[in-house]
């Protein structure tokens, strides 16, 4: 379970976060919207241990983001908002890159079947060929080499065809249900957002969104 309490991050003396908590349980996709700046990456960083709040607690399954940042470092998967691979190199040649980051040991079958599993099958394919949502799916494939129990997901869906989203969505729901993951993720599609998370969380003052997503019969949090 992650457990959010009393979350603040500031820049210098500018307020991006405040006083936010909320918890979420493995098993569920849970939406995190909000109008651009409202803190939704600033808040996925913080999670993912890369960035560290100004004041407040986080737990995951009892590790204390404080005190055992490299424990729960292992158990995430997480995908930035700009797409982070090795251009030049081969979508094989980065599976195998960052497997050997991985603290876990995966077969090079087991690597494409995480790319086949999402549709992308352009194995030998450098990635400079590959489109530009062929390269987010690359990205998410690579957060997930080391079978991660919390999956965060900057905007992965931006520039996807349809097609591809609801594929994606389905392999979301299939991680998130089978494999016992929690998943956040942000979107500005609404309609992505209502037909595949369990609950939004929604940061910011402006009511649009949680108006929104109630009246579409979400359950919403504001955080
Ligand atoms: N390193 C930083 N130093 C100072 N301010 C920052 C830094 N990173 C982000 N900010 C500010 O924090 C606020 C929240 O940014 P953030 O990127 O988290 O928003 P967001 O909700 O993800 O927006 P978007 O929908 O555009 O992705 C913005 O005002 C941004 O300018
Ligand atoms: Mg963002």
């Amino acid at each position: 379970m992650l457990k959010v309490e009393g979350l603040q991050k500031h820049y210098h003396h500018k307020k991006i976060l405040e006083n936010l908590s909320f918890s979420a349980q493995q098993g569920e996709i849970v939406g995190l919207v909000g109008e651009n700046g409202a803190g939704k990456s600033t808040l996925l960083n913080i999670l993912a241990a890369t960035s560290k709040a100004t004041a407040g607690s986080i737990y995951f399954n009892d590790w204390d983001y404080k005190k055992d940042k490299s424990q729960i470092r292992k158990h995430i998967g997480f995908v930035p908002q700009d797409i982070a691979v090795w251009n030049q190199l081969t979508v094989e040649e980065n599976m195998v890159f960052f497997e050997k980051l991985s603290w876990q040991k995966k077969s090079k079958a087991q690597l494409e079947k995480i790319c086949l599993d999402m549709r992308l099958d352009r194995w030998k394919e450098p990635v400079k060929n590959l489109s530009g949502g062929m390269q987010r799916k690359l990205n998410l494939a690579i957060s997930l080499i080391h079978d991660p129990s919390l999956l965060l997901l900057d905007e992965p869906t931006v520039g996807i065809d349809l097609k591809s989203r609801k594929e994606i969505g389905a392999y979301l729901r299939r991680q998130a249900t089978e494999g016992n993951k929690l998943i956040i993720y942000t979107s500005h599609d609404m309609d992505e957002i209502k037909e595949l998370c369990d609950r939004v969380l929604v940061i910011g003052e402006d009511s649009f969104y949680y108006d929104l997503l109630k009246e579409a019969g979400k359950e919403v949090m504001v955080v």
